[in-house]
């Protein structure tokens, strides 16, 4: 059995002011009128033997993620939910699906873990991919899946490698790390997408973070099947979810595990985490503005401007992000783009 499993949470901070907590980044649409996350799901039934999805998402969030899927699904493949009453993180988001499989289809069950924020452009690129990683997961490996870095970015994991196995996993290194690490020509980006046998992460998270695995068995015990018998729709227990520890599954075991291996891929892969990486898929005009509304520009270049009603006008500027929406505006450095989260955190701790 191979079980896609979705992650859909995280509130992509950098991407403020277009998501928010009620409208994440996976429910942001592209051109082509699809959402992010239905990306992710059309892409899991596109591959072979896939016979159930799972995601992992905000309770909150449940009914929009099913009517994103309804509008996609038109195989109908079986549909299993966890739902979270608050995000934990995805070290507690990957070993509740691990446990739960587990509990439902053994040991050997295989997760492949998407996220719901990611574009793949190349379908049989990946296919291909996932068909080495469920075999290298047989072998009781945490498989990843790597790409050729083109820039020193600090968002992502780096990945040293000798053949499949990991040598060194470093989840966001400094810039002057990155920087070196980009040079040494040796290092793979982490994509941020995991395969494994339910019990080879389960055992493996024994191994090198007990306290996410036991608090989330421990969790699960309490929690409840919501909605018909016919499919699985668990709600975590709050109280006992709240005290799981919030790190990523990078820092909680792909960091710490001496069974990471990675399958080096060339899939078109991007990862749609600021909005430097939104704007790269506009076409840019002859001055390398990148335009997603109407403007009135002078002297203005290299700028990726977006605005979902008003007009724009710019003069005299470059390499900056204008992100407009109908109750906040983003002016930014496009070298800063990382720090936007900030801006997110600052409106939320004022509440
Ligand atoms: N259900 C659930 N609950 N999902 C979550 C939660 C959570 O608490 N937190 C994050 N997610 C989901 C996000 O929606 C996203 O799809 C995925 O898990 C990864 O989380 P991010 O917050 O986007 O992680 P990141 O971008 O900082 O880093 C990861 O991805 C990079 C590549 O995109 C790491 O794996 C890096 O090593 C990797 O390079
Ligand atoms: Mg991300």
């Amino acid at each position: 059995t191979l079980i896609p499993t979705i992650l859909c949470g995280g509130a992509g901070s950098r991407l403020w002011p277009v998501s928010r907590e009620q409208h994440p980044k996976p429910f942001i649409r592209l051109a082509d009128g699809k959402s992010l996350l239905q990306k992710a799901f059309l892409r899991s039934f596109k591959l072979p033997d896939v016979t159930e999805i799972l995601t992992v998402t905000n309770r909150d969030l449940f009914f929009k993620t099913k009517d994103e899927l309804r509008e996609v699904n038109s195989r109908k493949l079986p549909a299993s939910f966890m739902l979270e009453p608050f995000g934990r993180n995805t070290a507690a988001a990957v070993a509740c699906a691990a446990l739960q499989v587990r509990q439902r289809h053994g040991d050997d069950a295989v997760l492949l873990v998407l996220a719901a924020d990611h574009l793949i452009a190349n379908q049989k690129a990946f296919a291909t991919a996932v068909a080495r990683a469920v075999e290298l997961a047989a072998d009781g490996l945490l498989v990843t899946f790597g790409i050729h870095p083109d820039s020193p970015e600090t968002g992502y994991g780096y990945i040293e490698a000798d053949g499949h196995r990991v040598l060194r996993f470093v989840e966001k290194p400094s810039q002057d790390t990155a920087r070196d690490y980009l040079a040494s020509g040796r290092f793979l980006w982490n994509s941020g997408m995991f395969c494994f046998r339910t019990g080879t992460l389960i055992d493996e998270m024994n191994a090198h973070s007990p306290e996410v695995i036991q608090a989330v068995e421990h969790c699960l015990a309490a929690s409840q099947q919501v909605g018909g018998q016919d499919v699985l729709q668990l709600e975590l227990d709050a109280e006992r979810f709240a005290v799981v520890p919030d790190i990523s599954i990078d820092y909680a075991l792909m960091e710490k595990s001496s069974r990471v291996a990675v399958v080096p891929c060339d899939i078109g892969w991007s990862d749609i985490g600021s909005w430097t990486a939104l704007g790269a898929l506009v076409p840019p005009d002859e001055d390398g503005n990148c335009i997603e509304s109407e403007v009135m520009l002078h002297d203005v270049s290299n700028c990726y401007i977006k605005s979902e009603e008003r007009l724009v006008g710019a003069v005299g500027i470059d390499n900056l992000v204008i992100i407009d929406t109908s109750d906040a505006l983003l002016v930014a450095s496009k070298d800063r783009v990382q720090d936007v989260k900030r801006i997110y955190a600052g409106l939320k701790e004022q509440g």
